[in-house]
């Protein structure tokens, strides 16, 4: 049966949630699932926007037809060419044999990759400004290329402000029937999510997305309708602030995350002691994970919410323990940078994972390494001690307390 909700004036909202999905794009884990929105103008022209990923596609088929109500399918704005959003376009496309498809050069490239069909005789290419008018609605098209791939625009309807912004603005999730985010606690239960979408998923390309929110802040915005999560449609200040600290690889708060890499405990003991020591001098929201337990999806994404990172890893085979050394290339692949960073190794005869790590480290822009470098021998000592309390008031130093 069909399940949607008008978001505007012509305006439906036609997505599903997925709550079975163990990992968003095989990698991410999605303990709450995973939503995908799409929408629906209908004007004297009929217009989709985008499409929903296999997995919510049966529904969507429901929901579209419920909402064409008999009438023709004109056409399909393809934001953003990523499975995820695109499983339906052949069906479509055999469905409503002259649907026409709006996208940018690179979506029809990707259509043909994916698809395996010519999708020229249906191609409508856009570039930055172009509008397509529905009747009463115009839609206007802003490039945002590498917003995370290549063909991404985002769509702006004028007549009601609606910005349909693809992945930006989108979060982990399966959502209800509360669609919109005014109709949650939005920071208190979905801002992390939001927060580890984005670093993961879009945060390598701070750069664009800058770009981005530069060209859209031109525009008269009433409304933010993303493909995966909420919508927005008052408060945006909220996520818009956040993007732009995201952004600009800028920390939200003035904390300290503390990772460690241990397999008997050592160095899981030098964390914590590091941990109290900060606590106890004031610092507010130390926080502390084992790489080896928690992904690492959740350990980029704390990165991207602290100014202060500290990394603990014993010695594993000559080299940095298994998940420490996952998570500083995919710090260095999500292009982190300007941090404050602290540095504890550990090794029982050649103790290779502090100098390691400390490559690893300058590889990324703007890292500020903190002295000193705390060496464990197996287990913390007396002289492993007086180096974390020189860490910690270095640490405490930099924060300003
Ligand atoms: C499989 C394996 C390989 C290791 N390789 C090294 C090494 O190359 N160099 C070294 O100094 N210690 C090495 N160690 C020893 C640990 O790094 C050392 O005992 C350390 O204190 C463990 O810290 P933890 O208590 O936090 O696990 C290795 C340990 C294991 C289990
Ligand atoms: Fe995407
Ligand atoms: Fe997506």
């Amino acid at each position: 049966m069909y399940n949607v909700r008008e978001i505007n004036k012509d305006t439906w909202w036609l997505g599903a949630s997925d709550r079975r999905i163990q990992l968003f794009e095989n990698t991410h884990p999605v303990p709450n699932g995973m939503s995908y929105n799409n929408f629906i103008i209908m004007d004297e022209k009929t217009c989709l926007l985008d499409g929903v990923d296999e997995s919510v596609s049966r529904q969507f088929e429901e929901n579209l037809a419920h909402v064409l109500n008999g009438r023709t399918l004109d056409y399909l704005v393809i934001d953003h060419m990523e499975p995820d959003h695109c499983a339906v376009i052949p069906d479509l496309v055999q469905r409503w044999p002259n649907l026409k498809l709006v996208g940018t050069p690179k979506t029809f490239d990707l259509i043909r990759q994916f698809h395996g069909f010519d999708p020229e005789p249906h191609a409508i290419k856009v570039k930055e400004g172009d509008t397509l008018s529905l009747g009463r609605h115009t839609l206007q098209f802003v490039l945002a290329p590498m917003v995370h791939w290549p063909e991404v625009m985002v769509t702006f309807d004028q007549l009601t402000g609606t910005l349909f912004s693809a992945d930006a603005f989108g979060g982990f999730g399966a959502i209800g029937g509360a669609i919109f985010a005014d109709e949650v606690d939005w920071e208190r239960d979905w801002a992390d999510e939001a927060r580890r979408y984005y670093a993961n998923i879009v945060g390598k390309y701070g750069p664009q997305v800058a770009s981005l929110l530069k060209k859209v802040s031109k525009l008269d915005i009433k409304e933010i309708a993303p493909l995966h999560a909420h919508i927005w449609r008052r408060d945006f200040d909220q996520i818009l602030s956040l993007y732009a600290k995201w952004a600009a690889y800028e920390p939200e708060d003035n904390s300290v995350v503390i990772y460690y890499g241990s397999i008997y405990g050592g160095t899981a003991n030098a964390a914590d002691i590091l941990s109290v020591k900060l606590a106890e001098a004031g610092v507010h929201n130390v926080r502390v994970y084992d790489v080896s337990k928690t992904s690492v999806s959740e350990l980029v994404s704390q990165a991207f919410r602290s100014p202060t990172l500290v990394f603990a890893s014993a010695t594993y085979n000559m080299g940095i323990f298994d998940g420490m050394r996952e998570l500083l290339e995919d710090l260095a692949a999500h292009a982190m940078k300007n941090r404050t960073v602290g540095v504890i190794y550990n090794g029982s005869w050649a103790p290779q994972a502090g100098h390691l790590m400390l490559d690893a480290i300058q590889k990324m822009k703007g890292m500020e390494i903190l002295d000193p470098h705390v060496h464990v021998t197996s287990v913390v000592d007396g002289s492993a001690l007086e180096e974390l309390d020189a860490l910690a008031a270095a640490i405490v130093k930099k924060l300003g307390k």
